[in-house]
């Protein structure tokens, strides 16, 4: 029986018995799901200090507690009602948004929900052998808080297909457990969610770079008219921060761990002689994951990402602070690339969506990286991080099939083949992160040697707590 207690959640949920009864039918599934594909080793016999979200005010955010996985309390959460909200773009600019979906707009609203939803189980999935090789207790805890958390967010999104779009909305809910990342026959829908996140440098940049993605994505879905949506990602973006959090201080950690064994070991000495992992390294990584996410953002001109907005469904991320709402005849000033050549070009702003959204994007993780640098500015490190240009290692859009590196220049298809692994991780690369990984670090207070502590526990915790215990 699903309970407020069992199912935290803001929806009336005892009030709906039909959505009740649909979510007391897939519930079931979703566990088995996280057995099978959730966090390999630690389903039955640990129990982790995580947060659970037992409402939306600020308070209901703080509530922290040891729980097994599987027993791990996901909730339903749309964040407050805007009174009198109104349609801010698009062609209905200015009516009252929607509290039902438009017959119309169905299948565009299904694929989108359904695109955002395929992610959340689908990183799960692809983090799901991390456990064994953490390299404390404090980020094994961060990793299963993000997991858990990614969990909760497909039933965010299997909340609105329950609730909106009846036997097609079902179907989708079953299929969000069936399709599986990596898996060759039901591949997860957008390829960065295939590939395998099995070392702990790639888990932080997915979680600065992919996740990040995921801001992008979710900030132009609160802007949507149909208010469901826009309030269910609204409340999404707050534990989406957490998780670039994890993202952003795991690689800064790093970082400073490379650092302090350069200046021990003499700056010109290869780090990898004393276990720490080399600019050069963390480099590769960046420009792994950035591209990867920027093909996220889909193609640089789309017709589907004009109709999105024409229709009010997906805006541009912070659409109040744009002059102009409708967009009906404006240009956008942007990077082209045609006949082999890369110009600037005048696009209309509606086709061009993709590329305002990535634009946002990438000066979102510019600040990162800007943040990160400061590390080797203060040990008197020369090094510097850079985000690759954006026509780097690309597969979709207007500069996939084309080769460049990391500067923008183009490149012959044999130079690209020769020269890939200078900016993108190799197999020996693979091989060094796992050999410096193979032993977890499962004792409180002690970290991998390539890796320095947080400056702070969770929740007020101190460095060395117990964050993930074996069950007395
Ligand atoms: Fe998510
Ligand atoms: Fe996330």
């Amino acid at each position: 029986m699903i309970s407020a207690e069992k199912i935290p959640n803001n929806v009336n949920l005892s009030g709906n018995k039909r959505l009740q009864r649909a979510l007391e039918h897939w519930q079931p599934k979703y566990i088995q799901w996280w057995r099978d594909m959730g966090p390999q080793g630690f389903q039955d016999y640990h129990q982790v200090y995580v947060r659970t979200a037992v409402s939306v005010d600020p308070e209901g955010w703080a509530h922290f507690e040891y729980v097994k996985l599987p027993e791990y309390r996901w909730g339903i959460f749309l964040a407050d009602p805007v009174h009198d909200r109104r349609i801010g773009f698009g062609d209905f600019f200015g009516q009252p948004v929607w509290q039902e979906v438009p017959g119309e707009f169905r299948n565009q609203l299904r694929r989108l929900i359904v695109t955002q939803g395929d992610t959340e189980p689908a990183s799960v999935e692809q983090q799901r052998l991390l456990g064994q090789r953490c390299p404390s207790l404090y980020d094994l805890r961060n990793l299963f808080q993000v997991n858990v958390e990614e969990g909760r967010h497909l039933w965010a999104m299997v909340y609105l297909l329950h609730s909106y779009f009846g036997r097609d909305g079902r179907d989708e809910a079953e299929e969000l457990l069936e399709r599986q990342s990596g898996n060759r026959d039901k591949p997860r829908i957008l390829e960065a969610f295939n590939e395998p996140i099995d070392n702990w440098l790639d888990f932080f940049m997915f979680t600065m770079f992919t996740d990040r993605d995921g801001k992008s994505q979710l900030m132009s879905l609160s802007e949507s008219s149909l208010d469901p949506l826009s309030r269910t990602t609204r409340f999404m973006l707050t534990e989406e921060a957490h998780h670039m959090f994890v993202g952003e201080t795991g690689i800064a950690r790093i970082l400073e761990r490379t650092c302090q064994l350069m200046k021990e070991a003499g700056f010109s000495e290869d780090v990898r002689k004393v276990g720490g992992i080399d600019i050069p390294t963390i480099q590769k990584h960046l420009n792994q994951w950035f591209s990867l996410s920027l093909d996220l953002h889909g193609s640089e001109v789309s017709s589907n990402a004009a109709s999105y907005f024409a229709n009010g469904l997906k805006g541009r991320a912070k659409e109040e602070t744009f002059d102009e709402h409708v967009v009906r005849d404006a240009y956008y000033h942007m990077e082209y690339f045609e006949n082999g050549k890369a110009v600037t070009k005048d696009v209309l702003m509606r086709n061009a969506m993709n590329e305002v959204l990535r634009d946002w994007y990438v000066g979102d993780c510019e600040a990162g990286v800007i943040r990160w640098n400061r590390i080797l500015e203060h040990y008197g490190i020369s090094d510097r991080l850079r985000l690759p240009d954006r026509k780097f290692n690309r597969n979709i859009g207007m500069y996939s099939g084309f080769h460049f590196d990391p500067h923008g220049v183009a490149l012959t298809k044999d130079e690209w083949e020769r020269r890939k692994f200078e900016w993108l991780p190799s197999q020996a690369d693979s091989e060094y992160l796992l050999s410096i990984m193979a032993e977890p670090i499962y004792e409180p207070g002690k970290f991998a040697n390539y890796i320095v502590p947080p400056r702070r526990g969770v929740n007020q915790q101190p460095i060395d707590f117990q964050y993930v215990r074996t069950e007395q």
